[in-house]
């Protein structure tokens, strides 16, 4: 959610702040801005709607400047219009913030300000910054003194960048449960909210860590803690690149992410399996895999399509480890005093690695003695760096804000930490050789379904305006029901909801009738004949029914209107393949809705806020 860029060097800040927060669109988009500092003036100029609009508006103006600040708006408070945009700024127009997260306390701040005099332009919480900041500097302390003040005054999550004209060689910039990195470049710096904003300036990146305030030069930078304590940073060489975050030639990012999975879920598995010992090798967890394997109880704590990967890692790890596994959201496990024992683990799946609400329950389960596990997409994110161990997916970067490779890749990883502890205890080695040999088979199988995509395109046209969707599946399928459904609903507008097949007589037939298109994920499996059963249930009341099927299945065909097959794999991985074609369904639907499905309404990557 929102996006931080900011430069300090020789060139010209504006195109570099500006192509930064176009790679930073993904992560909100609803109003954005620049703040610039000249050698005796400075200047702010932001927009509602996209950066293209902002950088419209930049271009008339012909600005040249070495120090700026740039920001990209997910709205949390105040609805997004140009008042309410960020840079903000103090009375006196010298000063300048962007702010990621909420702060909490704003309301009491903003009283205490305004008496002391400073007013208040806009219904945001950020505001309060620039007065705070300066109701300090104006009692004669520096600006990054001034900064680590106010930020001792304000409750709630931040990433900060902040500039002024009176001290124009620096950016002083904060972190507080919002992401801020520092780009390291050759007589100029770069302060991003996440480094694919500046990854075509720099590799070298530092990581600020939760209460650290950084004061970046052009040609160096020096890190405190909120409480003045000096802290030694180590700069790390990323390896992403730029191709990695480009569309490739493809109409979307979301397109292409689904059109990369072979590719992606192979890198997630890359080195990982052991075919002859029919196990995983997982490095981040070689230390702690037998404490995993003697779980009392294994708990996964997730949000949105995380989650999903969440629920079907349980029926992975309760089907061959035989070790009790709960999910939950992780925004109620951290409100609802969890039962946490000592013998528990606790896996957090994440592909930003910053979700606020993740990151809050890792915290408070780190907090109570647990061990704390993460599987990450990101690398360097908080989440993964909080973990007491853990697996990265290698996904790769994923800019679309609907998820897809991050959760097949999730996928992958949870069925090789199913293996790896499922062979510590009873799995034999022919089941684990059968289960590891089939995963390789993967990326080549979703290939095979990727070939649909016309036909599925085809289905999609059928479908568009209808105004619900239900999505039904059993065992394994099921959460790729309610997966199905949600990619729909966030990205075409569709109501849609996913139930377990058979819990559809229990309420939801309610709904069928010839208007209401029922998408069934019905490979053959053990639960087949029942899936037919209700199958029949809603060709009864006139549904219409769209089919995910083997490819060996023709009975189907003559029950259901539309048929995607696809190949048969282990009832374990079949969540790798019936997801692809209910990916590219909610695609084409939206697409040929005439939307943004890269930037969904409302919607932003990695919730930041909680
Ligand atoms: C849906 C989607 C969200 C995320 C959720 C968690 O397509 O992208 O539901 O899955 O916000 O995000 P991460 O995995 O970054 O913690």
């Amino acid at each position: 959610m929102c996006g931080i860029v900011g430069y300090i060097g020789e060139k010209n800040c504006v195109p570099i702040i500006i192509n930064g927060l176009k790679r930073l669109e993904y992560r909100g988009y609803d109003s954005a801005g620049i703040a610039l500092i000249f050698d005796h003036h400075s200047e702010v100029i932001k927009n509602k709607g996209k950066v293209s609009l902002l950088e419209d508006k930049i271009d008339s103006l012909d600005l040249s400047a070495n120090l700026g600040i740039g920001h990209t708006r997910w709205a949390t408070h105040g609805v997004p219009n140009e008042i309410n945009a960020h840079p903000h700024f103090n009375t006196s127009k010298n000063l300048y913030v962007i702010h990621n997260g909420i702060i909490e306390n704003y309301q009491t701040l903003r009283t205490g300000l305004q008496k002391l005099g400073y007013e208040f332009i806009t219904q945001t919480d950020s505001e309060v910054l620039p007065h705070l900041i300066d109701s300090f500097l104006v009692k004669g302390h520096s600006l990054f003194k001034s900064v680590q003040l106010a930020l001792s005054e304000v409750d709630g999550t931040y990433g900060i960048a902040v500039i002024y004209e009176k001290e124009p060689d620096k950016i002083i910039a904060a972190r507080k449960g919002s992401p801020l990195v520092l780009g390291i470049g050759e007589n100029e710096n770069f302060v991003a909210s996440d480094v694919s904003a500046i990854i075509s300036h720099t590799k070298q990146i530092v990581y600020l860590e939760d209460g650290e305030i950084i004061q970046v030069f052009k040609n160096h930078f020096n890190a405190k803690t909120n409480l003045d304590k000096e802290v030694k940073k180590e700069i790390h060489e990323i390896s992403m690149t730029l191709d990695e975050i480009d569309k490739g030639g493809f109409p979307h990012f979301m397109l292409k992410e689904i059109m990369e999975q072979p590719e992606s879920v192979r890198n997630s598995m890359r080195g990982r399996i052991l075919f002859d010992e029919g196990t995983a090798k997982l490095g981040g967890l070689e230390n702690v895999a037998d404490r995993l394997a003697a779980s009392k109880r294994i708990t996964i704590s997730a949000c949105g399509t995380s989650w999903h990967a969440g629920l079907v890692g349980k029926y992975m790890l309760e089907q061959f480890t035989r070790i009790p596994t709960e999910v939950e959201y992780a925004s109620e496990f951290r409100y609802r005093n969890p039962i946490i024992e000592k013998d528990d683990a606790i896996f957090f799946i994440s592909q930003s690695g910053e979700t606020a609400d993740t990151l809050a329950a890792l915290k408070e389960a780190k907090l109570r003695g647990a061990l704390v596990l993460g599987i990450c997409n990101v690398v360097g994110s908080s989440i993964a760096r909080e973990s007491n161990a853990g697996v990265y997916t290698h996904a790769g970067p994923e800019i679309g804000v609907a998820s897809t490779k991050a959760f097949s890749s999730q996928l992958v990883v949870l069925a090789l930490i199913t293996l790896l502890i499922a062979r510590k205890k009873t799995m034999s080695l022919v089941d684990g050789k059968s289960i590891a040999l089939e995963l390789s088979h993967i990326p080549e199988k979703i290939s095979e379904i990727l070939k649909l995509n016309d036909e599925i395109e085809k289905i999609a046209e059928i479908f568009k305006d209808s105004k619900n969707f239900l999505y039904l599946g059993r065992g394994y399928n099921f959460p790729v029901a309610l997966e199905g459904a949600l990619k729909l609903k966030e990205i075409s507008y569709i109501h849609a909801e996913g139930y377990p097949a058979a819990e559809m007589k229990h309420g939801p037939i309610a709904l069928i009738d010839e208007n209401m298109p029922v998408v069934f994920i019905a490979p053959k499996d053990s639960t087949y004949d029942k899936i037919i059963s209700n199958i029949q249930e809603i060709k009864a009341r006139r549904g219409r029914i769209i089919a995910i099927a083997s490819k060996n299945d023709n009975e189907i065909d003559k029950l259901v209107d539309y048929t995607i097959k696809i190949p048969d794999t282990i009832r374990i991985l079949m969540p790798l393949l019936t997801v692809i074609p209910l990916q590219l369904l909610a695609y084409h639907i939206a697409v040929k809705k005439g939307l943004n499905v890269d930037q969904p309404r409302n919607l932003a990557k990695s919730v930041t806020v909680e």
